[in-house]
């Protein structure tokens, strides 16, 4: 067998599927528009029984609520199947195999795999040896593609066009994986951010070096207030508890934010208010009910979103 060693083990050649989504950046503009395109059919259809036949697996070393279960609907919906696991302690993970011996034996019973994990790089090492197509459902503190294009399909609906934007990025922006995809994504539309994170949670500086190689506009703050009157967007994040090293630090930071309804008051009529979900206390209830609050629909946005992005994966190519 012809292939390259690796940490030990056998690497095959020529086995890497070239349709993989790990990152936000593997999509050029065209693909991305394509994809907001797709969904809002998936939207208005969203029954089509395209992926027959096809087998997804969703391996989730880490928790989710909705990322999973939208893509376990959408694969249900377009009447392909599912195997996999909610918990990695129920897989053969826990008694010591490797991510590379797990990948290549679910690529052997399914078309394509939807992978969560903890550690930054498992998406992309998964997609360098797995030949059927990796979709990163998040990877530690760096990625999560699919978030990023539902977030950009609930901005393209909400504002009517993603050009121009300004966006108020509020939260842990050190940790955040969705707010890291999502600041690459809006690369290609001239946003204006505005960061707000305690010093402790700030953007990182790779990110902001990427925003002045791409001319993006930003300011930084650790104050919220009403900090995003002029904003289109404000996108709240939660502080990453399962990221910190020292819970110390956690505890010092985890109510940082709380947005309450009161604070909306001068806010523009179109702004929106987004949050990847889950919540814990940077979002008060009382906001649930005001009409800026879109954080319930944009995960619902996540089925069609999904939809889109397992036809492109599995059938369009
Ligand atoms: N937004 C998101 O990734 O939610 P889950 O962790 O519930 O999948």
């Amino acid at each position: 067998m012809a292939g390259k060693k690796e940490n030990g083990k056998i690497i095959r050649n020529n086995t890497m599927s070239k349709n993989s989504l790990v990152s936000i950046s593997d999509y050029s503009k065209d693909e991305i528009l394509s994809i907001l395109e797709s969904a809002a059919g998936f939207e208005a259809n969203p029954n089509q029984k395209t992926l027959d036949g096809k087998v997804i697996a969703t391996l989730f070393f880490e928790p989710s609520t909705r990322t999973r279960l939208s893509f376990e609907t959408a694969v249900i919906r377009l009447g392909g199947s599912i195997i996999g696991f909610s918990d990695a302690a129920t897989s053969s993970s826990s008694k010591g195999e490797t991510l590379n011996d797990t990948i290549h034996m679910v690529s052997c019973y399914a078309d394509a795999i939807v992978m969560r994990h903890p550690l930054e790089g498992a998406a992309r090492y998964a997609a360098e040896i797995s030949p059927v197509p990796i979709i990163n459902a998040g990877d530690g503190a760096n990625q999560h593609p699919s978030q990023t294009l539902l977030d950009l399909y609930s901005i393209l609906k909400t504002q009517g066009t993603l050009e121009n934007l300004t966006i108020c990025l509020v939260g842990d922006l050190k940790y955040g994986r969705t707010v890291h995809s999502l600041l690459m994504a809006m690369s290609h539309f001239n946003p204006t951010f505005k960061f707000i994170a305690p010093d402790e949670l700030k953007m990182p500086d790779e990110y902001k070096v990427f925003c002045k190689k791409h001319n993006i506009k930003y300011t930084e703050s650790t104050e919220l207030n009403d900090n995003f009157n002029d904003a289109d967007i404000l996108y709240m994040t939660r502080v990453q508890k399962e990221r910190f090293l020292d819970l110390m630090e956690y505890e010092r930071v985890k109510n940082v934010y709380t947005l309450k309804n009161e604070m909306l008051a001068h806010s523009k009529p179109n702004l929106r208010i987004l949050h990847p979900l889950p919540r814990v206390t940077e979002i008060d209830p009382d906001v649930d009910t005001n009409e800026k609050a879109y954080y319930f629909k944009q995960a619902q946005n996540g089925l069609y979103v999904r939809q889109a992005i397992l036809s492109k994966v599995l059938i369009q190519q």
